[in-house]
């Protein structure tokens, strides 16, 4: 039988998935341990007040002749891509380069399409497993990673895509946290410009950037010629169910036919829900609920930092995100990982997991509630660092 033969060259199982099944493993051969799960960063907060009635008001209309419509444009609703040029790029990207979609995730692996079988890809590591493995289920191969360590501060060396097609970036990072200044951005762009590589900009933590760090990569004079930007509502909003997100492909990098003809095949727009709950988020009312969610996640993280630092863990991350990247010398990822999942009961993720330079890290990821968070805290006293070394 027909088999796409890349399949051989990934995991049988996404990261998130392989942490589940060792967690449920886990919790079979010990029924009686809690398990505190700060592994895949899935959103706990209840939707705000506002943006879940608008999405009721939403469901509502549609059980009205006069409410009720089928399909939607496929681009999204106009509204909501006014919504999002307003907000979230102070109107200096276009409403009609904005294309709302289902997730993130899901145009990540769409946009392999775009750049088609030949594209040479190269990827900030560790990074967001999605793109390592939608670039090689969907070509097997071709993939440069730009190690991110502590000696380079997690910045990629950007002259090791030099030959590339594609580079994959996230900021803020996930796993690692790290955000670029001004400066380095303008470094990456300026290169990326010379060397005609097409940049894909994940932003999906962009609202947890503090301070004066950019937000969006098009806050970079000439970005848009070079740069598609993926952005989220999962992890601002607690979308992670509700399913909302976006994809720029500006006019001016010359692939918006493209996306356009893939959206139009493969895509029949996001669910109209998700999207008059999209325009709720970036409302007034809607955005004081959101920056309230980030806020509390970015507390929770604050939190795990300072007790995990206090138990020996060299730690990164966690101000301009909701993940913390900690290591124990000496230890690779998954020992880490056992050693917090035997001794503490908590599910984290190994670092090796996110690319070849992620080994000898974990991720903790302060999605959970605030009781969670503290009985993480509780039980990382439990461990016992020196023996875990020797
Ligand atoms: C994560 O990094 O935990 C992701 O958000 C989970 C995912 O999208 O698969």
């Amino acid at each position: 039988m027909i088999r796409n033969h890349h399949f051989e060259k990934v995991p049988s199982r996404y990261l998130f998935q392989e942490i589940r099944q060792k967690a449920l493993q886990f919790q079979q051969k010990h029924p009686e341990a809690k398990l505190i799960r700060l592994g895949i960063g899935d959103t706990t907060e209840p939707i705000g007040p506002y943006i879940a009635s608008q999405m009721e008001l939403a469901a509502k209309n549609l059980a009205t002749r006069e409410g009720y419509f089928g399909y939607g444009p496929e681009q999204g609703i106009p509204e909501l891509r006014e919504a999002i040029s307003k907000t979230v790029y102070n109107s200096q990207v276009s409403a009609d380069d904005i294309f709302v979609s289902d997730g993130a995730k899901c145009d990540i692996g769409r946009l392999q399409f775009l750049f088609g079988p030949d594209a040479k890809i190269a990827l900030q590591d560790p990074a967001y497993p999605v793109y390592l493995d939608s670039s090689l289920i969907y070509r097997g191969g071709n993939i440069t990673f730009l190690p991110c360590t502590p000696e380079n501060n997690f910045v990629p060396d950007i002259t090791l895509a030099k030959g590339c097609d594609v580079l994959f970036l996230c900021m803020p990072n996930n796993p690692t946290g790290t955000v670029f200044t001004r400066t380095q951005l303008e470094q990456i762009v300026d290169y990326a410009r010379k060397h005609h590589i097409l940049i894909v900009f994940d932003t999906a933590y962009s609202f947890y950037v503090q301070g004066d760090y950019p937000k969006s990569i098009y806050e970079i004079d000439g970005a848009k010629e070079v740069a598609i930007e993926v952005g989220s509502f999962s992890k601002i909003a607690g979308f992670s169910g509700v399913r909302l997100g976006w994809t720029v492909v500006p006019e001016a990098n010359r692939l918006k036919s493209d996306w356009m003809r893939i959206n139009g095949t493969f895509f029949n727009g996001a669910s109209i829900l998700s999207q008059k709950g999209g325009i709720a988020c970036l409302s007034q009312e809607g955005i004081k609920e959101v920056q309230a969610q980030v806020a509390f996640y970015l507390e929770n993280t604050k939190m795990l930092a300072k007790a995990v630092k206090e138990h020996g863990f060299e730690t990164y991350g966690g101000e301009h995100s909701p993940y913390l990247w900690a290591r124990l010398k000496g230890l690779t990822s998954w020992q880490t990982f056992d050693m917090l999942l035997e001794q503490a009961n908590i599910v984290t993720t190994p670092g090796s997991g996110f690319g070849p330079a992620g080994e000898g890290f974990i991720r903790i990821s302060g999605f959970a509630t605030r009781a969670t968070v503290e009985q993480a805290i509780q039980n990382i006293t439990k461990i016992d660092i020196l023996t875990n070394k020797r």
